[in-house]
């Protein structure tokens, strides 16, 4: 037994094993069993001994001396499975093009849904990459890493998903034929890295800024980012109402990074134009006791306590054994329980507080109290609602209610409980510190609100982005076919094979005009020459594909804008997600890892260019 250290290099090294034997008959394990050695891979030793040794004619199928003695060499462990070379490098490609074939149709303002349902029997219907991406669980593993770039994506920028995705697949998709002619991985990559780190600096010049502006034109301008982003999800009709509420709200906690800052609340029922902004806080009425319904529901300038304590009578426990002498002894011991809750609710009335909030449970007996004295309780509020309303009114969560100073305690304008269709909810507007917004989101079907919400979020997280980078590029493919012309001209100047491998890259930017066009109906090669055209008479910068009328029109003009970070984000994680998977000629599969994922995930992995999504059962050929 002997390691083998030119493989012992390449692979992981548990799971490397080189077995030198010379009783080979006795010890060779099936053929379909263990993954022998590739002869590149012999150690000299073992190649000598492995020289051909000359048969004697006429008896071709019995088993010379020489070849009975011929040593077997295990490397890897049995049921390993491997793939290399070009031949695997081309396989990935398939794969991370089936993915992006998925989401493709879902790009712009023209592009479809796609409604995945689940074993469990649910339902999401989204036009969302990421979400997309996330809910189709994919287990190729070269196809997992576009799913990890949309992700990234929807982590960093929040909108651009599908792009991102698109744009890594056909980088892939471009360096195909180069591969399958021979060309090395490597010339493609570093090519890939020039034309993409090219690509980012001019998306950088060609921005435009937003600083500078007044408030009221700034909000203008966020609004037509947001519209940007939700024009291609199922709110799309609302945008310009939606976009406005958005920016609205972001510019409620401007000054603040913390997202959950921001709530949306689901409230089925009505339609997408009853849903409303609150300059506050608003949640979901929670469970309540008797007595609640006596307590007053609306303050004008209250005094809010924020507590993180029960405020119930506690019963002692089963076997709880105590001895008394004296029959009197017992009632002081049920009035010391009393007591104490009485102690804490009279606390509670003294610090001023007309709103009583608490994270934990308000019973029955602390209801009737409160309700007795006009005062408003709610108990068990969720922790993100609490913190949310100590963030608007000023107060700050207390653990006990002894001296409860007037520092503590929070205000509000206005409280009131309303209903807001079936539900009842409980809105503090009018906050001091006014760093909190929440979007009670209305809307038909679950799904639909559920998507809803996912839109919103798109839309929250660009205008966060556009307010803290300043700068918007035009939509609609027109930066996309800029970068393009660019990148063309650029390659007219290098010298060699380059010379077509940023070409490629630079033709490969242009599937975002294409596929918009496609997704409208539009015919995109008539759309995509006009395009270049105008681009190449060095006045049409801003043109970008008219989702309308099926021509071309100024993006700009019309206020088709992203945040010019969505592009370079995508660009950057699509251009290394493309030369992460180009850089990669051989997966090894541990039999280990297999048990987890099942067979069916085993069949794809070690696939070439088969199906990728689990169950869809692609033909994979193995190498053994
Ligand atoms: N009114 C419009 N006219 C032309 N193109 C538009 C318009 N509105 C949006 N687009 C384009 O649609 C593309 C965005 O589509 P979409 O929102 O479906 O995908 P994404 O942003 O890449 O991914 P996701 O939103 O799923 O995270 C962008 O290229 C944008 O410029
Ligand atoms: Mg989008």
């Amino acid at each position: 037994m002997q390691h083998n250290p030119c493989r012992a290099s390449r692979s992981r090294p548990h799971s490397v094993l080189l077995e030198l034997s010379h009783s080979s008959r006795r010890r060779r394990p099936p053929p379909n069993r263990a993954t022998e050695i590739n002869p590149r891979f012999s150690p000299a030793s073992a190649a000598a001994s492995d020289l051909p040794t000359p048969r004697p004619p006429g008896n071709r199928d019995l088993p010379t001396m020489a070849s009975m003695m011929q040593p077997q060499i295990i490397l890897l462990k049995e049921g390993t499975d491997t793939s290399q070379g070009r031949a695997q490098v081309v396989s990935n490609i398939n794969a991370c093009t089936s993915v992006a074939d998925m989401v493709r149709t879902t790009l712009g303002p023209r592009g479809m849904d796609k409604l995945i349902h689940d074993d469990k029997g649910g339902t999401t219907i989204s036009n969302d990459g990421a979400t997309i991406m996330r809910l189709l669980e994919i287990v190729h593993p070269a196809a997992k890493i576009l799913v990890d770039i949309a992700k990234s994506q929807d982590s960093e920028v929040g909108d651009g998903t599908t792009t991102v995705v698109l744009l890594a697949a056909e980088f892939l998709k471009e360096a195909k034929p180069y591969i399958e002619d021979g060309v090395h991985p490597h010339s493609l990559i570093r090519s890939y890295r020039t034309a993409g780190h090219l690509a980012i600096e001019k998306v950088k010049e060609l921005a435009t800024s937003i600083e500078g502006k007044s408030l009221e034109e700034k909000k203008s301008l966020l609004a037509k980012c947001a519209a940007t982003t939700l024009s291609s999800k199922l709110i799309g009709g609302e945008k310009e109402f939606f976009a406005s509420m958005v920016v609205d709200a972001v510019l409620a906690i401007s000054n603040d990074d913390r997202l959950n800052l921001l709530g949306i609340k689901k409230v089925p029922g009505g339609t997408m134009r009853d849903s409303f902004l609150v300059n506050g806080v608003a949640f979901k009425k929670t469970f309540s006791y008797a007595g609640f319904e006596q307590q007053p529901k609306k303050f004008l300038s209250p005094k809010i306590l924020l507590l993180n304590i029960e405020l119930e009578l506690k019963s002692e426990k089963e076997n709880a054994e105590i001895r008394l002498s004296d029959p009197l002894q017992y009632q002081s011991i049920v009035d010391a329980e009393w007591n104490i809750i009485y102690d804490k609710l009279d606390k509670c009335v003294k610090s001023g507080a007309k709103i009583v909030l608490s994270r934990l449970a308000i019973g029955d007996l602390a209801t009737q109290y409160f309700a007795d004295r006009d005062i408003f309780c709610a108990g068990r509020v969720a922790e993100e609602d609490l913190q949310r309303v100590a963030a608007a009114t000023g107060g700050t969560v207390q653990t006990s209610v002894n001296n409860v100073i007037d520092e503590v305690l929070g205000s509000c304008e206005v409280f009131e409980e309303r209903q807001v269709g079936n539900e009842r909810f409980n809105i503090f507007s009018g906050c001091p510190s006014g760093q909190t917004a929440t979007i009670v989101l209305r809307g038909g079907a679950d799904q639909f609100i559920e998507e809803a919400e996912r839109s919103l979020h798109d839309a929250i997280m660009i205008v966060r982005r556009a307010l803290k980078n300043s700068t918007v590029v035009p939509g609609g493919g027109a930066i996309d076919m800029e970068i393009s012309k660019y990148l063309r001209q650029h390659a007219r100047t290098i010298a060699g094979k380059s010379q077509f491998f940023v070409n490629s890259f630079a033709k490969a930017l242009e599937v975002i005009p294409r596929q918009l066009c496609d997704n409208a109906g539009f015919d995109a090669t008539d759309v995509l020459n006009k395009l270049r055209q105008k681009h190449a008479s060095g006045e049409g910068a801003n043109y970008g594909v008219d989702i309308n009328t099926g021509g071309i029109a100024d993006s700009f003009a019309n206020f088709v804008w992203e945040p010019a970070v969505v592009k370079i984000n995508a660009i950057n994680a699509a251009t290394e997600a493309a030369c992460l998977i180009l850089s990669v000629d051989e997966t090894v599969k541990n039999p280990k890892s297999e048990s987890a994922q099942g067979d069916a995930a085993a069949g794809a992995m070690a696939g070439r260019g088969g199906a990728a999504m689990r169950g869809r059962g692609g033909r994979g050929m193995r190498r053994r």
